[in-house]
């Protein structure tokens, strides 16, 4: 039994100096350790021994044992290092190569403009009207009748209006105003609201001008509201906008819906001033009319003029991103262009 055993242990060392991998080993130790392994069959047939041998062949048993399983865990050892040092070396990251491209999208220059003016009348007290108060597909009711535009206003004019073939009297609506409408029919003072959008205007487009563009109308309906309110509302607003250094003009203007009528042009930021192509030369650009409440208008919704008054304002979003950016072409925010877009 004791040749046996050492002759087990012979074999299974010349099993692990050929080993060459951990699963190598696993087998080599499930071979001769295992409770199926070599060594244990031999000590099965231990209780067939007398005392004595039991003793001397046991405890060799239990030493050759011992010794294989420290050589196994010294080699299991050695190729666990190596082959975890292969696999490192392997997967290893160059750190110093470029990243991958992943293109961003951005949100565009005039919805972000958009946002951050309706954000500053927010602040001011101001709130967004429904969509369904500022439909851009309207009657002619909305965008001049009850707006006390005259039946032969040239702004109504094919030539200036997009007439849909949807019925007679349907049109792209030329202006934001028929907002102000749908809020006062739907709503008692105090109102006070903004109402951005898109409009529409048979225009020759230029560098300035595109035949649909973005507005951004307000109303304030109260009582005791004055040229005072209004004044101060928009120059806040120019404030908060564009800073305190940008200079500005008011000047008397007529819009059939509003008396007295006023327009703010805010100096051309292209020229500073000097006239330029963006400014045809005149060194400002309009931003906005404005105006006090005709009326006309009031009654027109029932509110009675006597009692309330207001205030109303309809700006151009381009161009106020236009002149806070310094772009010199309308065309610019309708061409996607990424080289454009990316810049915002
Ligand atoms: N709707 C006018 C336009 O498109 C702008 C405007 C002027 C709006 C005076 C107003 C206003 O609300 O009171 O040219």
């Amino acid at each position: 039994m004791k040749e046996q055993l050492e002759k087990i242990y012979a074999n299974a060392t010349v099993d692990l100096e050929k080993a060459q991998t951990i699963s190598d080993i696993e087998e080599i130790r499930a071979k001769y350790l295992s409770r199926k392994g070599e060594f244990n069959e031999i000590k099965k047939n231990l209780k067939n021994l007398s005392d004595e041998d039991k003793r001397v062949v046991g405890s060799l048993a239990n030493e050759i044992t011992q010794k294989l399983e420290s050589s196994l865990k010294a080699k299991y050892e050695e190729f666990y290092k190596k082959e975890l040092n292969e696999k490192l070396q392997k997967e290893r990251i160059d750190i110093t190569l470029p990243g991958k491209y992943i293109p961003h999208g951005k949100v565009h220059p005039l919805t972000a403009t958009t946002n951050e003016i309706v954000a500053i009348f927010q602040s001011l007290g101001f709130s967004v009207v429904p969509d369904e108060h500022s439909p851009e597909v309207e009657t002619e009711y909305y965008n001049f009748d009850m707006l006390n535009v005259p039946k032969d206003h040239p702004a109504r004019d094919v030539q200036d209006t997009f007439y849909t073939e949807i019925a007679k009297n349907v049109v792209l609506r030329s202006q934001t105003s028929n907002s102000q409408i749908r809020a006062m029919e739907g709503q008692n003072p105090p109102i006070r609201v903004v109402a951005p959008g898109r409009v529409y205007r048979n225009e020759n487009i230029n560098a300035r001008k595109n035949n649909f563009f973005h507005q951004i109308e307000g109303l304030y309906v109260d009582k005791n509201i004055t040229f005072g309110d209004l004044k101060g509302v928009l120059n806040e607003f120019i404030r908060l906008y564009f800073g305190a250094s940008r200079p500005t003009r008011f000047r008397s203007s007529f819009f059939p819906f509003t008396e007295p009528s006023a327009e703010i042009d805010v100096q051309c930021i292209m020229c500073e001033g000097k006239g330029c192509r963006t400014c045809s030369g005149t060194g400002w650009l309009e931003i906005l009319g404005a105006g006090m409440v005709d009326p006309n208008v009031l009654r027109n919704v029932g509110i009675d003029p006597d009692v309330y008054s207001g205030f109303a304002f309809g700006m151009g979003v381009e161009r106020l991103s236009m002149l806070k950016y310094a772009i010199d072409d309308i065309r610019l925010f309708f061409n996607n262009d990424e080289r454009f877009l990316k810049q915002f």
